[in-house]
């Protein structure tokens, strides 16, 4: 008699990376397969999910924000269940639960199956906490409730194990685990069958994917097969697990994107080594070099963290002149942020604010010139994209992205989401390419070749 008043209507917030976007869809297939509704709308929900990230001190900031927000909504509706879920779940326990008095449920990353019975639980008046992590899951049979479009994403594994002392992840998503590849390839058989047109592979180590005797390579190369006219994508790659089979795969499939986020974090090798990183900048640029070689349109993009403990000026200009060989065309810059728990949290954080600061700024200066210099190259050139909707300025102007994953702006004749078209580059800004449709006989994804 649990089940006599569902459908409870349940809105779901998303916080964080692709990874908590797509344990939001399966947070949402475990819901809807017991019978819950998933709504779009806070006012009118019965409970409501917050999907969080730990990351930074500031992404927990925005979530105590958000709480204080949805506080008055409970406030007129006493009977709201607030529940907090993913890595602030994981990381903060029941912690939670005493500091923020009107949580009433607290559930970790690996704990999603019993959400049906915690939901049954805090209608009835009960709080709920699950929190454990486990070795195993990997919600393989759940089918991800997913909104019809262009792009899916898809978890592959889960968890990580190489501990970068400044990282937070390890402890909130726990140890690495891969789904089987069978599963996957029949996951994007069906995605391929409902009309999606490109998938991205996720994980935080997506490249140290392993099922038994297959690998990444052999996960990536099968998931392209499943259907030419589909685009895969993946992410985020650790530069400890890029073989050369796996560049020599991306370079010669077709439908496999030529764009790689590779994450640097420091040009400064005593740094690397503080952040337990695993490479030199030296071992990190040959590996951008020997891609480079192999697949000549790839594109990089890449995190740094600014400000780790004892970084010094010197540790920055280092950071700069990586940034300057290896010519990313994006990279997305964090001041650095203490986490409990971590290696680092041990070290002094002794890099002000403002210092930290400032060589964010310097570092998001030199990008913008290196990402400019670089899209200028392509005014002129056509370019193939898989239209993805209207542009976010205007209706009449259609975004889409090449495989190198640039945003291009076009104004729309006859294309539809999930075409390929090709467009001539006519004017570029560091982030997005501008251009006109130009006549183009071919339904394929992509070529490799210049
Ligand atoms: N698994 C990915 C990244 C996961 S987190 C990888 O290994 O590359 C995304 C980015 O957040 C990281 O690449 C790092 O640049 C940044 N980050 C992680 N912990 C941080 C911290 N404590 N302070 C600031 N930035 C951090
Ligand atoms: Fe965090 Fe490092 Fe794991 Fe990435 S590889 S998730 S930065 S510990
Ligand atoms: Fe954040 Fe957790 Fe992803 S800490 S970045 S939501 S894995």
């Amino acid at each position: 008699m649990i089940y006599a008043t569902l459908p409870r209507r349940v809105y779901i917030e998303t916080y964080g990376c692709q990874m908590n976007l797509a344990d939001s869809e399966l947070i949402g297939g475990i819901l809807d397969r017991s019978g819950h509704l998933l709504i779009d709308d806070l006012s009118s929900a019965d409970v409501v999910l917050l999907n969080t990230c730990s990351i930074r001190d500031n992404a927990e900031q925005r979530i105590h924000r958000r709480l204080s927000q949805i506080r008055e909504t409970k406030q007129a509706n006493p009977g709201l269940v607030i529940g907090i879920l993913g890595c602030m779940a994981e990381r903060l326990r029941s912690r939670f639960l005493e500091e923020e008095q009107l949580v009433d449920l607290v559930v970790g990353p690996d704990e999603y199956r019993k959400l049906p019975a915690l939901v049954e639980g805090a209608v009835a008046g009960e709080k709920g906490i699950a929190v454990k992590l486990s070795r195993v899951e990997s919600y393989d049979e759940i089918i991800p409730l997913r909104t019809d479009g262009v792009g899916a994403w898809l978890s592959v594994m889960r968890g990580c194990d190489k501990f970068c002392t400044f990282c937070v992840v390890p402890f909130t998503r726990g140890r690495e685990r891969s789904r089987p590849l069978a599963s996957v390839v029949r996951e994007v058989e069906g995605l391929s069958a409902r009309g999606f047109k490109e998938v991205t592979l996720l994980g935080q180590n997506v490249n140290s994917y392993r099922d038994g005797a297959s690998d990444f390579a052999d996960l990536i190369q099968s998931v392209a097969a499943v259907d030419r006219s589909m685009r895969v994508r993946f992410t985020t790659s650790h530069p400890q697990d890029f073989p050369d089979r796996l560049v020599s795969t991306i370079a010669t499939t077709p439908n496999i994107c030529n764009h790689i986020h590779l994450p640097a974090q420091s040009g400064s090798d005593r740094i690397l080594s503080l952040m337990n990183r695993s490479y030199t900048s030296d071992q990190f640029l040959r590996l951008v070099g020997s891609i480079r070689r192999e697949i000549p349109l790839v594109s990089f993009s890449t995190d740094i963290i600014s400000g780790f403990p004892s970084e010094k000026e010197e540790d920055h200009q280092m950071t700069l002149d990586l940034l300057r060989e290896a010519r990313f065309d994006g990279a997305y810059t964090f001041k650095y942020s203490p986490r409990e728990h971590t290696k680092a949290w041990q070290m002094q954080d002794d890099v002000s604010e403002e210092v930290k600061g400032a060589r964010v700024s310097e570092i998001a200066k030199l990008q913008h010139e290196i990402s400019l210099a670089l899209n200028r190259r392509l005014i002129g050139k056509a370019e193939r994209i898989l239209v993805e909707g209207p542009s976010r300025k205007s209706d009449t102007q259609y975004a889409g992205r090449t495989d190198t994953n640039k945003v291009v702006v076009f104004t729309r004749s006859s294309e539809s989401p999930g075409e390929y078209c090709s467009v001539r580059i006519r004017e570029v800004t560091s982030a997005t390419l501008l251009g006109d449709v130009v006549a183009d006989s071919d339904s394929q994804p992509e070529r490799k070749s210049a």
